[in-house]
């Protein structure tokens, strides 16, 4: 996206491009470039007539939910998730998302359509100007399928392939944003392990689930007597990430009072632990996760920013599994293999493949393992049919009602109409 929520983000693509530009001598990925056509998406008649953003390589999501790019709330006639224009080398792909009122281009409603040249859209009582712009941006992918333990074969996850690939040859900090589910942790973990550092330490600190009052003991450590309880010494996370890399995980939740403490390690790499005058030096490597957008959290004040850009010397999203169904069947192989399934993909019945894929997977590919675990452990109550017993094309899946509980949008969807969508993870 070329709009971005605050200053932090911009000051950030700057540190960004320069790693770019760094690791372009360092990287051994095989990697081809994209063009994508830059886009300006304006509301050009509706209730939010004026709303225009503009961008180049990125899923543009169209709904009355917050979540999307462009959030038509006031027009009651659009779905949450109504549709999607999906930018695709040389044009734009236009995906309707399984609206109640549809989403047109003059008379003729869409469910997946390509454009080559600029064109309106119809959604609801909204109309939107979709202008494929003069200029065009260039994104690297990678031609594997894979960077350590994540796997991907969108284009999205190749562009992230590439760039990881650069900032593993680098030594800068990096901070990890997406949803919950995406991938994070392996991000972290898969710059480790390609990374120079990759026979020393990788040590992980999660900054949600640690006692304030104990917070500054468990990142630095202790000398003995330091406070009530402090029987011996003890050292801190840092000292053990020494000539590795640290993972400081759900940074976003570190409590404001202790940000401050990690400037000096952050900044210098020294630490000092808890009743100790005595500084010692750390050979660390940073690398942080957070579901929230930390930027908007500095804006708003409630992440330090001095923190925030000692962190995020460049930063990596990863994107929500629904812009990325490309991934699927290769996630579900590696599921279905990592459980030692007696069957395949293959088997795994149409009508419940296109539940899996119209499914918008808030739990992103977390929640994507766990439906496979459970086409597995309990098919039957997982999806209504017995797969053991399944002949592609005969029977549909039916649902389980008691599961609905499950899974909030579906419940929503259920309570308003009578015949129920079927659901192959509730
Ligand atoms: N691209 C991927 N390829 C293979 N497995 C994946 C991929 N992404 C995520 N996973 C698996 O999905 C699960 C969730 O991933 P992970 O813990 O890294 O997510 P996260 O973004 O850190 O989530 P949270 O914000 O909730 O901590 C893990 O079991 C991980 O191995
Ligand atoms: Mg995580």
């Amino acid at each position: 996206m070329s709009i971005v929520t605050g200053n932090a983000k911009q000051r950030l693509s700057s540190a960004a491009d320069d790693i770019r530009r760094e690791g372009d001598t360092r990287s051994h990925m095989i990697t081809r470039v994209v063009r994508y056509t830059r886009l300006a998406v304006a509301v050009v008649d509706g209730q939010h007539n004026g709303m225009r953003i503009e961008a180049a390589g990125s899923v543009v999501r169209v709904g009355s939910a917050t979540d999307n790019t462009i959030v038509l709330s006031s027009d009651d006639t659009i779905s949450r998730h109504h549709c999607e224009i999906v930018p695709i080398a040389g044009g734009v792909l236009v995906r309707d998302a399984g609206s109640k009122n549809g989403s047109y281009v003059g008379n003729v409603r869409i469910g997946l359509a390509t454009f080559r040249e600029s064109f309106r859209l119809r959604v609801g009582a909204t109309t939107l100007s979709v202008k494929l712009l003069d200029d065009a941006v260039e994104r690297e992918q990678s031609l594997s399928e894979c960077f350590g333990d994540l796997l991907g074969r969108s284009d999205c996850m190749r562009e992230l392939f590439a760039d990881l690939a650069r900032i593993a040859a680098s030594d800068v900090s990096v901070l990890v944003e997406g949803e919950t589910g995406t991938g994070k942790e392996l991000v972290a973990e898969s710059i480790h392990s390609a990374s120079s550092r990759s026979t020393g330490p990788y040590v992980v600190f999660d900054c949600s689930a640690i006692a304030p009052s104990l917070a500054e003991s468990e990142l630095f450590g202790h000398e003995r007597g330091a406070f009530t309880g402090a029987l011996g010494s003890r050292i801190g996370v840092f000292e053990q990430a020494d000539g590795g890399t640290i993972f400081l995980d759900e940074l976003g939740e570190l409590p404001k009072e202790l940000q401050p403490k990690l400037l000096r390690v952050l900044e210098r790499g020294e630490v000092r632990r808890v009743g100790s005058n005595r500084t010692l030096s750390v050979d660390v490597r940073v690398v942080a996760a957070t579901n929230r957008n930390l930027a908007s959290e500095v804006d708003l004040g409630n992440f330090r920013e001095d923190v925030f850009f000692r962190v995020a010397a460049t930063h990596v999203y990863v994107p929500p599994l629904r812009d990325r169904m490309d991934d699927l069947p290769l996630l579900v192989d590696h599921f279905l293999r990592r459980a030692n399934a007696s069957f395949d993909r293959r088997s795994i019945p149409d009508q419940v493949w296109n539940m899996l894929r119209s499914y918008s997977w808030p739990g992103n590919v977390r929640e994507l393992q766990n439906a496979v675990q459970r086409l597995l452990i309990t098919p039957d109550r997982a999806i209504g049919v017995n797969l053991r017993h399944f002949t592609p094309g005969r029977r549909s899946p039916t649902l389980c009602s008691s599961r609905w509980s499950h899974c909030a949008s579906h419940a929503a969807r259920r309570s308003t109409s009578s015949s129920a969508p079927t659901c192959a993870i509730c």
